[in-house]
């Protein structure tokens, strides 16, 4: 076992964090942040002990490792609850084509889009599949991420599905099975694919996964397949997640509530119907305003929702074709910008509100005692700057259960 360890952060301008306890915070909740200026962070073996402002800080005993926080504003580590990191290859080609005109359904209905990289992926094979999600997530790292969701879904055959997800678990990621994403050329039709899943690798991906996902919309799978899909998913004893609303609105919101799904991703078309019922759920909104911007679509609507109690989140939901970003440092000035949220609204959703998506609330999300000790130190003398800085080179240090990785 490792030696204990005290770490004392100690001089930072700021140290911040959402408000409370609860999880997730809706509404004016979500806007509600704790700020200690002239701060300290003290953490005892990877969890934060205490925090407190310097002129509280009492003498410490024993060993204490001491970094200066001079110049920086403390955050918690940020959460991505929706990325999909276990691709080969890229899609510059079709970025190339999409900049010059071409839609993205054009060339997913043309066998390239989502299932190009299905073919880059199967290729890579599993150890291919390993270094790449681990280069990800070291991306996803610099930009302060210290929790993460990854989703299967390039593989769409029982082996490169359970390599995807074997590689986001073994790379400290949270896997999701997103069986359900494309439908593989070698199957005519999404119901004799949705046959074979579930009879092939549903039992074996419900041991790597916890929670499961699918896409529904025109050109992938429907309501009716959707539900099929779910439903012997939360047989297999895994979460649900669902993509919808990303073009069209095709039952999204009604299946996840009737479901009991922990969240439904994307939103972009979601009208009022919508907003009110998903207010009125449990199911929290997961706004990808990355994936809007690259896509060139209409943003989601996410100050309807937080002003209806909705319950929102937003992550990256990095992929190398709708959404080739993996920071949510440049997610929270969309937030700010694009998406009418206030810079702690942003980071409430993509602390304690993506914690609450990925059941991890009650340990990640927070700077404040008990908490696990993944914190970012922001290079700014405003902890907003993580809204503000647009594109900015804001993230000084990444420290993860209480082990700094010196990012300067
Ligand atoms: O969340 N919409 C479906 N899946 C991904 C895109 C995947 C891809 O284009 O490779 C998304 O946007
Ligand atoms: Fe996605």
């Amino acid at each position: 076992m490792a030696a204990a360890r005290r770490l004392l952060v100690r001089d930072l301008v700021q140290l911040v964090s959402p408000a409370g306890t609860a999880a997730p915070l809706r509404g004016a909740e979500l806007g509600r942040v704790d700020q200690l200026d002239d701060a300290y962070l003290l953490i005892d073996d990877g969890r934060v002990s205490a925090v407190g402002a310097m002129r509280n800080l009492s003498a410490l005993d024993g060993e204490v490792e001491e970094l200066d926080g001079r110049g920086l504003c403390a955050i918690p580590g940020l959460v991505d609850c929706h990325t999909h990191p276990a691709f080969a290859g890229d899609r510059v080609d079709e970025f190339a084509l999409r900049a010059g005109g071409a839609s993205y359904e054009e060339l997913h209905a043309a066998g390239g889009g989502i299932l190009s990289t299905v073919r880059a992926t199967r290729a890579a094979g599993a150890e291919g599949i390993q270094r790449a999600v681990e280069r990800h997530r070291g991306w996803m790292l610099r930009h302060g991420t210290t929790t993460w969701e990854g989703k299967s879904g390039y593989g769409l055959d029982r082996q490169t599905e359970l390599a995807s997800l074997r590689a986001i678990g073994a790379a400290g990621g949270v896997p999701t099975w997103l069986g359900a994403h494309a439908i593989p050329p070698e199957f005519g039709d999404g119901g004799a694919y949705l046959d074979f899943v579930l009879a092939e690798v549903l039992s074996e991906a419900a041991e790597l996964a916890e929670a499961a996902d699918v896409f529904l919309e025109q050109g992938a799978f429907d309501a009716a397949q959707a539900r099929r899909y779910l439903e012997a998913c939360r047989g297999a004893g895994l979460e649900l997640r669902l993509h919808g609303d990303q073009f069209t609105e095709a039952g999204a919101i009604p299946l996840a509530i009737e479901l009991g799904a922990r969240s439904v991703d994307h939103l972009e078309a979601t009208g009022d119907d919508g907003i009110r019922r998903l207010a009125a759920s449990d199911v929290t909104g997961v706004l990808l305003p990355a994936s809007a911007l690259f896509l060139g679509r209409g943003m989601p609507p996410a100050r309807a929702l937080v002003d209806a109690d909705a319950a929102v989140a937003l992550a990256t939901d990095f992929n190398p074709g709708s959404a080739f970003c993996e920071s949510l440092p440049l997610v929270c000035a969309l937030a700010a910008t694009q998406l009418g949220l206030s810079p702690a609204e942003a980071l409430a959703s993509c602390t304690v509100n993506a914690a609450h998506v990925l059941a991890r609330a009650h340990d990640v999300g927070r700077l404040s005692p008990g908490y696990a000790a993944d914190v970012v130190l922001l290079d700014a003398p405003d902890w907003r700057y993580l809204a503000y800085h647009l594109g900015g080179d804001i993230v000084h240090t990444v420290i993860v259960r209480g082990v700094p990785t010196g990012l300067r």
